[in-house]
């Protein structure tokens, strides 16, 4: 595996910041994966991993090794009449997995339609959209163990999934590399419609007969009209999470507030909009110079062009401070900084 110097990081984060790696390797299998480890510990360096970098906010060159993560390869493991075990390889890009799953007929993936990134990255915040998350599908994560190098198998119970998280963002940060993905899906269709946009996009789509490839349609329908494409305006999707408040604090918010929106979060508490709050506040829409809240989302920070990562932070953190002033709620960032 080659090892390069100096690489522009630039076309691999979605936010097009202008950060350079110092060392840089496209890690194509688990030896490669070894090899960039033996060279991080040689020279003493910090690894940054990256996918597709389309949650990452890169604030300044990294003096490490960039290790792209490039392993590729699906394979089905197990089929019944009700179900069927795949495993996908981390550098798999997301979606063109989900389009693979539907088209060999295995289905439960379909919500997580046109997110973008890799197979590999998807256990770290657990990602979610429309009603379901990656731990509703998961089987079990297969990773190195940065510390030992050895590989070793996460069961779904053993990964501390809960919204937007899992013990690979969390307790186990920067321990594991995460290799390989293996999924629990359904060979009889169970489309999920209960997401309030997902069943009036059907509608409009004029579709009765709910299949899952139909439903994978409607959320690229609704994903497309509501956030930017990273290829043509930088960004990292939600920047925000939607935070957790008591149902004391969503009752007081709500009586000053009618049209506050808020959904149903564990243990009786309320998972509040961080984008209507950020909405209501006056954000959507606006520019500062390269940087602003986009038109159409206003979870989303967007890159005009040229900006630096401090006048993303900026702005997030006038947004911040905004919304804690009209709401008393702090808001969290979602995509991890470097
Ligand atoms: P990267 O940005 O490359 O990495 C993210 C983090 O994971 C970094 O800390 C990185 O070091 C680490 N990492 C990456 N690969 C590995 C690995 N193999 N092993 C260990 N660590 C690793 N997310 C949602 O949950 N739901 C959405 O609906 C959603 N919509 C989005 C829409 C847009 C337009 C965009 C730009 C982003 C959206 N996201 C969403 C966020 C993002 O797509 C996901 O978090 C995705 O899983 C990130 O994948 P990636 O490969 O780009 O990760
Ligand atoms: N809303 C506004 N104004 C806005 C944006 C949203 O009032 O500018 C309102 C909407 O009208 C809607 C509600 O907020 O009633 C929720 O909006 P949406 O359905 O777009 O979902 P979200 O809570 O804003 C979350 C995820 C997205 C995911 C969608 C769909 C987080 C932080 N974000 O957004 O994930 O795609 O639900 O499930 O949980 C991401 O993580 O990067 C991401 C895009």
């Amino acid at each position: 595996m080659k090892i390069l110097e100096d690489q522009a990081l630039q076309p691999l984060n979605t936010f097009a910041l202008p950060a350079r790696g110092r060392y840089f390797c496209r890690a194509e299998s688990v030896d490669d994966l070894r090899e960039a480890l033996a060279f991080s510990e040689a020279e003493n360096l910090p690894i940054l991993l990256l996918g597709g970098g389309s949650n990452v906010v890169l604030s300044r060159d990294f003096p490490g090794l960039v290790v792209h993560m490039a392993l590729k390869g699906i394979e089905r493991l197990e089929e019944t009449a009700d179900h069927c075990l795949l495993r996908a390889k981390a550098g798999e890009e997301w979606h063109a997995f989900v389009e693979h799953c539907l088209q060999g007929a295995c289905f439960g993936l379909e919500n997580l339609s046109l997110i973008p990134g890799t197979v590999g990255a998807a256990p770290i915040q657990n990602i979610g959209a429309y009603g379901v998350e990656l731990r509703d599908r998961l089987e079990s994560v297969e990773a190195l163990d940065r510390a030992t190098g050895e590989t070793v198998r996460f069961a779904n119970r053993e990964c501390g999934f809960s919204y937007r998280t899992s013990v690979f963002k969390g307790r186990f940060r920067d321990r594991y590399i995460i290799t390989a993905v293996t999924l629990r899906l359904d060979k009889r269709p169970a489309p999920v419609t209960t997401y309030g946009s997902v069943e009036r996009e059907l509608r409009a789509m004029g579709e009765t007969d709910i299949t899952p490839v139909r439903v994978s349609r409607a959320i690229c329908n609704l994903r497309r009209r509501k956030l930017p494409d990273p290829a043509v305006l930088a960004n990292v999707g939600s920047f925000f999470k939607n935070p957790l408040v008591s149902s004391e604090v969503f009752g007081r918010l709500k009586s000053r507030y009618e049209d506050l929106i808020g959904y149903p979060g564990p243990d009786h508490r309320v998972r509040l909009s961080a984008g209507w709050m950020i909405d209501r506040t006056g954000w959507k829409g606006c520019r500062r110079g390269p940087v602003g809240v986009h038109a159409g989302h206003a979870l989303v920070l967007v890159n005009y062009g040229g900006a630096s990562a401090g006048e993303i932070l900026r702005l997030a953190r006038e947004i911040r401070d905004s919304v804690r002033e009209a709401f008393d709620v702090e808001l969290e960032i979602e995509p991890r900084i470097y």
